[in-house]
């Protein structure tokens, strides 16, 4: 099998992940600890890379959710399904997500983590399809902005496959 087109090289990750990570980083200077919270599993690897940029005290959780499908379609309903393991009250928060499609699950987040009495919540995604967002859904930190296509790599998946290419690539799922 061909390997998937190249959307976004490597090295143009990598350059846009140096940026992410200084502007944050000056902005959450001399603020205490920041909480980064990574959404499984499509964020592991941009987590990985993004955290290890920062030059501010970071703490790393994770947190796992589900999107309840129609077959392909997702009905925009998402549910907890591993929760952070330290209480955010009175932490700064950057919640991190690989990618940003209809906004449900990082709207989801974002009111479910406001409520548990954090300083701030702040949301940072290495990728955003803008035209498919359907909620007003602040993204405060973003890598690039997408088309409508499937990508894969970089902790992006299509069925379990391609999730560890180095870059972000297109493919036509099958039917
Ligand atoms: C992806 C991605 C986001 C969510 C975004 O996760 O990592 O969490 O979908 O979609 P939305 O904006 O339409 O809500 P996915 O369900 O593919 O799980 P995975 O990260 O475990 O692969």
């Amino acid at each position: 099998m061909q390997n998937p087109k190249v959307l976004i090289s490597e090295s143009d990750i990598s350059t846009r992940v140096d940026e992410l990570a200084a502007q944050i980083s000056k902005d959450y200077a001399n603020k205490g600890e920041l909480v980064l919270i990574g959404v499984l599993k499509g964020s592991f690897i941009f987590l990985a890379d993004l955290s290890r940029r920062l030059s501010i005290p970071r703490h790393i959780e994770f947190i796992a959710v589900s999107s309840y499908e129609h077959g392909s379609i997702r009905s925009g309903a998402v549910r907890l399904v591993m929760d952070v393991r330290r209480s955010i009250e009175g932490k700064h928060v950057l919640v991190v997500e690989d990618i940003v499609d209809t906004g449900h699950t990082l709207l989801y987040l974002i009111d479910m983590l406001k409520s548990r009495n954090p300083a701030s919540v702040k949301t940072c995604t290495l990728l955003h399809k803008a035209h498919r967002t359907e909620v007003d859904v602040e993204i405060d930190y973003l890598g690039f902005n997408i088309a409508d296509e499937w990508v894969v790599g970089y902790g992006l998946d299509y069925d379990e496959k391609d999730r560890t290419l180095p870059y972000i690539g297109v493919i036509e799922p099958e039917e």
